[in-house]
């Protein structure tokens, strides 16, 4: 991986890296400098609640029903324990490994995140800059606030991917993943799980989706097959018939600022509005099979993974399918409430994947000791997802780099402790399971 121009992210830097952050936070303390944002995720989290509108905690924080799945996600993680071994000479240390034939620092990437912008007003940009000073990549959301395009450019030559929601139209599909092509995305996230969006009870409570309020469609205001579409059939794919009182004039202002024409322009042509009711009516198929993945594999050289993979036989089916990749992931617990443990879904998967494709993880992942659980039962590679978004709302572009480095320092020092090397010594050998 190439040196950003503003800092070095080469593997050689890499080395050591938990012990230089430990030194840099206690050193800059005896001169009064603070950490950054808490590494304490708890506090980390309550910091984010504090700035962040009641809408938006609800909506990065909650999950489907009680919330059973994104506790359980937790306790998997619990139900594993780390044996150190010692006097093993894990006086330096390498973090990298190879994915898709790029050599990465460290053994994780930034989840996809929708509606950043509910964080941050950098949103999606904040995090693309802080990937890029990190080395560490990012996946663009189909959801995303800002463009893949305005993304990439903030990260020169930093690796990035793009994750696609399978739209109800192949055409727009088609040109998302042109788009992610040319803006240099180098694999293609197909998440699966999403086909309706889970039964989130807090943002029911709230009556609050922000995609109506025009908020994390800019992948899709940006693209000229979306923008031909609504051109062509108009956004009539949900015609209520509501009152206009303040609220939704409140809305339609919201809306008319969120849209890319400017802001006059977008309240008097409506444009706006109608294309919320297009991104409705288009921005998912239920009706996805398996057989549709034939489409996208003919219409990209680049590797393609299915996110959301949890049954081992949707594992071997993903491999049947010419698939390069899976990441075993219950969406954070968004989905399905009383979903199995992701950490709990990923052996079996691994078993089914067999080598053929690398398996990646996420849903749970919050310390360097749930990575190391999760890359020794067969992960290559794991997503962190809230703790850089909470990163994010505390301290924009930095706040998301702290939560980088600070993550990247836990897991090499976890790793040299248990007495690990490198990323491939950490084996299934080093866990045990808890007994009950
Ligand atoms: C607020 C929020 C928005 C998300 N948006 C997307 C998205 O646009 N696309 C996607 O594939 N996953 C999305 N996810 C799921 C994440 O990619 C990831 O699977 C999840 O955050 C993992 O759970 P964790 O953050 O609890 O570790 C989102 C998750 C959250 C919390």
């Amino acid at each position: 991986m190439k040196a950003t121009t503003k800092k070095d992210v080469s593997l050689a830097a890499q080395s050591n890296y938990g012990r230089r952050r430990q030194s840099e936070i206690y050193v800059g303390g005896v001169s009064g400098q603070s950490a950054g944002v808490p590494l304490d995720l708890v506090e980390l989290e309550s910091r984010a609640r504090e700035v962040m509108s009641r809408e938006a905690y609800a909506y990065v924080a909650g999950g489907a029903g009680v919330e059973s799945t994104i506790l359980e996600n937790r306790e998997g993680f619990e139900r594993w324990r780390i044996v150190p071994r010692m006097l093993n000479d894990v006086s330096s240390r390498d973090t990298s490994i190879e994915l898709f034939g790029q050599r990465l620092p460290a053994p994780f990437l930034l989840a996809p995140i929708g509606v950043l912008e509910m964080a941050h007003e950098q949103a999606d940009l904040a995090v693309a800059r802080a990937c890029a000073a990190e080395g560490v990549p990012m996946i663009f959301s189909n959801q995303a606030s800002v463009s893949m395009e305005e993304c990439a450019a903030q990260m020169d030559t930093s690796p990035r991917w793009f994750q696609l929601y399978w739209s109800a139209s192949n055409d727009l599909v088609e040109s998302f993943v042109a788009r992610a092509e040319a803006s240099g995305c180098q694999a293609i996230v197909v998440t699966l799980d999403t086909t309706m969006l889970g039964w989130r009870v807090r943002d029911l409570d709230l009556a609050y989706l922000p995609f109506l309020r025009g908020k994390g469609i800019a992948q899709y205001t940006s693209d000229p097959v979306f923008r031909m579409l609504l051109k062509a059939q108009g956004g009539d794919e949900l015609s209520s018939e509501r009152k206009i009182n303040l609220n939704t004039l409140k809305v339609l202002f919201e809306l008319a600022e969120h849209y890319p024409d400017g802001f006059l322009k977008n309240l008097t042509s409506g444009e706006p509005l109608s294309a919320v009711r297009k991104f409705i009516g288009i921005y998912s198929r239920p009706s996805l099979t398996w057989d549709d993945l034939a489409f996208l594999r003919e219409r990209t050289k680049l590797p393609i993974l299915l996110k959301g993979i949890l049954h081992p036989d949707d594992g071997r089916k993903a491999v049947d399918a010419g698939m390069d990749g899976i990441v075993v992931s219950n969406h954070g617990g968004r989905q399905v409430d009383g979903a199995i443990a992701s950490i709990d879904a990923l052996p079996t998967v691994v078993e089914a994947a067999d080598g053929n494709i690398p398996v990646l993880f996420d849903s749970g992942i919050r310390t360097g000791a749930d990575a190391f659980k999760a890359l020794a039962l067969g992960a290559r590679a794991v997503c962190l997802g809230r703790p850089y978004v909470y990163g994010l709302a505390v301290g924009g572009q930095k706040g998301v780099e702290n939560v980088i480095q600070n993550f990247k320092a836990d897991f090499d020092l976890t790793m040299g402790l248990a007495g690990c090397r490198s990323v491939a010594e950490i084996t299934r050998g080093a866990l045990v399971r808890r007994s009950a």
